[in-house]
C-alpha cells in the first residue's frame, strides 16, 4: 500500500475534507494532535478499528481512546457519565486528558479490548478536530508501530507506518510531545492511569481527591500499562546528573560504543542533543529519541525534576529506559 501525506494546514481544507472521507469508508488515517500523531479510524466500525492493531502490531488486549470533537457526541460513546466528567471537561477539555468511562452499547468490544470501560478525549488541535467534525468520534492510539517512540511529526509517522496506512495528515509539530493524561473516572477514587501535562495536582484541584501514588496497584486495570512502551531501538539509560552522564558517556566511548547525551542544555565536548526544561523537554523529547537512535548506540538521559509536567517527561523516559537509572 503507498502512503500517502497530505498538508493539512491553513489553506489546506480539502485534504481533511478527503481524509475524513477516508475515516467514513472505513480506512485509516493519520492526524495530528496537540499531544502525539494519532492513527484513526472510525470508533463504531468494528472492521475500521481493527485494521489499526494490524497497522501498528498492536497487542488485541490495548484499549483505544475515542476522539470527540463536540461533548454532543458523548452520548453515543459513554453512559452513566459522573458529573465529575463534566467538571473536568470544563477545566481541561479540548486539551490532552483522557477520562475512562463506562462505555457505550455502540462502542464495539474491539475499541475497548473487550473491557465495559471506554477512554474519551476531546484533542484541541484544530486539524484533529475538523477531521473528526466531518467524520465520526474516532478511536486512535499514538501513530507509531507498537512498543516503538510515539511520533510528533509526520515524518515520524512516516517512518514507522509507510506501507501499511494509506494517509498522513501532517499539521507540523506536536505541541504538548508527550501522550495524554489518562484518568480512571470508574474507579472509587479517581486514579491517574498514565501521568501528562495535565498534572495530578491540576486535577486534584478539580476533584478533590486524585490516586497516583497507587500507581502501581491502579496500573494493573490499564491493560496497556502491562507493556513496556516508548522503547528506542538501542541502549537506553537514564543519568541521575549531568556528571553522571558525563562519566557514562566516556566510559561506553571508551568501550567503542557511540553514545549521546539527551540534557537539559547543550553540553560542550560531547555528542548531545538538548531539549530544554518543563515544556520544552515533553515538546522535544520524543523526537530527541528518535534522533538519538538513528545516529548513535548508547542513549543517555540527563535527569529531570520530579515535579509537574517534567515528572510526566520523566515517566516517559525511564520507560524507555526499562527502569535504568544509574
Ligand atoms: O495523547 C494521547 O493520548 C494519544 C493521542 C493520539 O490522542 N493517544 C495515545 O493512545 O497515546 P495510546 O493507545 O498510544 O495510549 C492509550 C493508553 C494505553 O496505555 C491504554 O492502555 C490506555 O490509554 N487506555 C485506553 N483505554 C483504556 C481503558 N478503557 N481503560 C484503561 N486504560 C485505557
Ligand atoms: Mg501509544
Amino acid at each position: 500500500m503507498k502512503t500517502q501525506i497530505l498538508n493539512a494546514g491553513v489553506d489546506f481544507d480539502a485534504n481533511i475534507v478527503y481524509a475524513a472521507e477516508l475515516i467514513k469508508q472505513g480506512e485509516l488515517v493519520a492526524f495530528p494532535t496537540e499531544t502525539v500523531y494519532g492513527l484513526g479510524a472510525d470508533a463504531f466500525k468494528e472492521d475500521a478499528v481493527k485494521k489499526i492493531f494490524l497497522a501498528k502490531g498492536r497487542p488485541q488486549d490495548n484499549p483505544l481512546i475515542v476522539h470527540l470533537s463536540s461533548i454532543e457526541q458523548l452520548e453515543d460513546v459513554a453512559k452513566d457519565v459522573p458529573s465529575e466528567f463534566f467538571a473536568l471537561k470544563d477545566a481541561f477539555m479540548p486539551g490532552p486528558l483522557t477520562v475512562i468511562l463506562k462505555k457505550s452499547e455502540k462502542i464495539p468490544f474491539v475499541v475497548t479490548a473487550g473491557g465495559d470501560t471506554v477512554g474519551v478525549r476531546m484533542p484541541s488541535h484544530p486539524v484533529a478536530k475538523r477531521l473528526i467534525a466531518l467524520s465520526s468520534p474516532i478511536a486512535a492510539p499514538s501513530a507509531n508501530r507498537s512498543k516503538h517512540v510515539s511520533p510528533t511529526t509526520a515524518r515520524h509517522v512516516y517512518d514507522d507506518l509507510a506501507g501499511h496506512i494509506p494517509l498522513i495528515l501532517d499539521g507540523g509539530e506536536c505541541k504538548v510531545g508527550i501522550e495524554s493524561t489518562v484518568l480512571d473516572l470508574t474507579s472509587d477514587v479517581p486514579t491517574i492511569l498514565r501521568p501528562g501535562a495535565v498534572t495530578s495536582s491540576m486535577l486534584a484541584e478539580i476533584l478533590g481527591e486524585v490516586s497516583e501514588n497507587g500507581r502501581i496497584i491502579k496500573i494493573a486495570k490499564s491493560p496497556g500499562m502491562k507493556y513496556q512502551h516508548y522503547s528506542p531501538k538501542c541502549a537506553f539509560v537514564v543519568a541521575s546528573s549531568l556528571q553522571r552522564a558525563k562519566e557514562e558517556y566516556l566510559k561506553v566511548a571508551s568501550e567503542g560504543q557511540s553514545p549521546v547525551i539527551i540534557s537539559k542544555a547543550p553540553v560542550e565536548g560531547f555528542a548531545n542533543i538538548a531539549i530544554g526544561e518543563g515544556e520544552s523537554a515533553a515538546h522535544n523529547v520524543y523526537a530527541a529519541m528518535r534522533e538519538a537512535e538513528e545516529s548513535y548506540d548508547y542513549i543517555i538521559a540527563e535527569q529531570l525534576s520530579n515535579e509537574g509536567v517534567e515528572a510526566s517527561v520523566m515517566n516517559r523516559v525511564l520507560k524507555a529506559a526499562g527502569g535504568k537509572l544509574i
